[in-house]
């Protein structure tokens, strides 16, 4: 029985490869009221002006009545039909006295600014509004991402980088969908592309999608500084704060991270996320971004390497991190539960509260716990031979000892270091008291645990002859 919604979802997206819509926010269009300084479109008895030194492309609608209009040296207006301009002397009810209003500067708005794209797994969801979550590196195009103008708009984008050109899948805009290399150069150095595009590198179309379903490194890497340049972190208040590869701030949540083998699809996998946990009541306000990252890790902490590609899901919400970590349990039982299906190998997490997924892979653990136990007994060892030199321990006063004690020319090994103690298999009360007499007093104490380790003093022998440490 298909009864699970995740299950009958895994079956229609079988072969669904990963590439995400971006869509760019603003828009320089006139209509558009946030792209007037006083708040609102200039009506018949306002004055629109428009910055003299500023080129812009402004898209318009409808027709709109206007006192006086200011154009730009260098701009232009897209028209769609029937819109347009007039003069009049009447009026407009509810237009007021008038005001001079001015177009906004859209000259800042840069193309590797995370806060002006939105993400969709389909142009569908982009139009319904549903968008995904991603970490600041591929909140902006990835090289094999669709990027998306809104239709009936225009815009002005920076898009200067530190490399020569920012690849992506396809541009579209104005409504028509650029990929090909060689048109779309034509399209930016064009009188819109220009006024459109502008910057030190240029965007190019062309590049190959994404072909392996479980998914592509989205490439913005080399950009990581100039997009971090553009974000300004919240403050986060969590014990041990978070930072997911990708993103720019740390973060209070959850990172899971999800192992896959053949067959694993990240957009179903997204898909399926969302479809059993993400559209629950409780989890209404988290947010969670799904990506392909290639963690670099420290073996044994020290020699770097780079570790095979694996899924972290970065999982935030507004409650310092506690549904987050509610859902990356959910997420982790179904991956244990139905991993063989999904191609999931295994699966972990690591929260900001300090709580994380039990590892029952103690192999690494076992190591580390040995390491740990080795030093800290180096360090006590060390410890004690420097308080003992220092005097500030003494070693209980031994009568087997007692003729080393005050001797100068002996060494401290031979010294106060040599830990004689009582066995009491060799109990004083069961020694003979002649034996004393015979074997002189080492005979009290024949187990010596020195530095170099326990010797014995074999009462046959000379003590110089035994004691090879003195
Ligand atoms: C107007 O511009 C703002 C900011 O650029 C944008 O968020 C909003 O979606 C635009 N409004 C419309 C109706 O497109």
């Amino acid at each position: 029985m298909l009864s699970r919604p995740g299950v009958l979802l895994l079956l229609c997206l079988v072969g669904a490869v990963d590439a995400l819509y971006k869509q760019w926010i603003p828009d320089t269009n006139y209509e558009n009221k946030t792209n007037w300084d006083k708040g609102d479109v200039p009506c018949s008895s306002d004055r629109a002006h428009f910055p003299a030194q500023r080129k812009v492309s402004v898209f318009v609608e409808t027709t709109h009545a206007v006192q006086e209009m200011r154009l730009p040296v260098e701009g232009e207006f897209i028209l769609l039909s029937g819109a347009g301009f007039y003069v009049t002397s009447e009026g407009e009810p509810g237009c007021g006295a008038g005001v001079t209003t001015n177009f906004k500067d859209s000259e800042g708005l840069r193309w590797f600014d995370p806060a002006l794209w939105q993400a969709a797994a389909t142009l569908n969801e982009l139009q319904q509004g549903n968008f995904l979550f991603s970490v600041h590196e591929e909140s902006v195009p990835c090289q094999y991402d669709d990027v998306v103008f809104k239709a009936l708009s225009s815009f002005r984008v920076d898009t200067s980088s530190s490399q020569p050109s920012s690849p992506v899948h396809t541009v579209s805009l104005l409504g028509k969908v650029f990929n090909s290399p060689s048109e779309f150069s034509q399209y930016l150095s064009s009188h819109s592309g220009h006024l459109q595009f502008h910057g030190s590198s240029a965007i190019t179309v062309g590049n190959p999608s994404c072909d392996d379903p479980s998914g592509c490194d989205c490439g913005n890497s080399v950009n990581h500084e100039q997009i971090c340049s553009m974000v300004t972190c919240a403050a986060v208040s969590c014990k041990k704060p978070l930072l997911p590869v990708g993103h720019c701030c740390e973060v209070c949540g959850v990172i899971a991270t999800i192992h896959y083998s053949a067959g694993f699809n990240l957009q179903t996998y997204r898909e399926r996320i969302r479809h059993l946990f993400l559209i629950l009541p409780q989890y209404k306000s988290v947010q969670l971004g799904m990506s392909k990252v290639s963690k670099s890790q420290r073996f044994m902490g020290i020699i770097p390497f780079i570790a095979s590609p694996e899924i972290q899901v970065v999982i935030l919400d507004k409650e310092d991190g506690r549904q987050s970590e509610a859902l990356a349990w959910d997420i982790l039982k179904d991956a244990r539960s139905h991993g063989s299906n999904l191609g999931i190998t295994g699966a972990e997490f690591q929260a900001s509260s300090g709580n994380s997924s039990d590892q029952s892979d103690g192999g690494a653990g076992l190591v580390v716990g040995v390491v740990f136990g080795v030093l800290l007994m180096i360090t006590l060892i060390i410890i004690m031979f420097v308080l003992i030199r220092k005097g500030h321990v003494r070693l209980p006063p031994m009568p087997s000892l007692g003729r080393f004690r005050g001797s100068s020319e002996l060494p401290a090994l031979g010294g106060p270091l040599d830990h004689g103690f009582d066995n009491p298999m060799f109990d004083k009360p069961h020694m003979p008291p002649e034996d004393n007499g015979l074997y002189g007093n080492e005979t009290n104490n024949s187990i010596h645990l020195t530095q170099t380790g326990v010797h014995f003093m074999n009462p046959v022998y000379d003590e110089s002859e035994t004691d090879f440490n003195a």
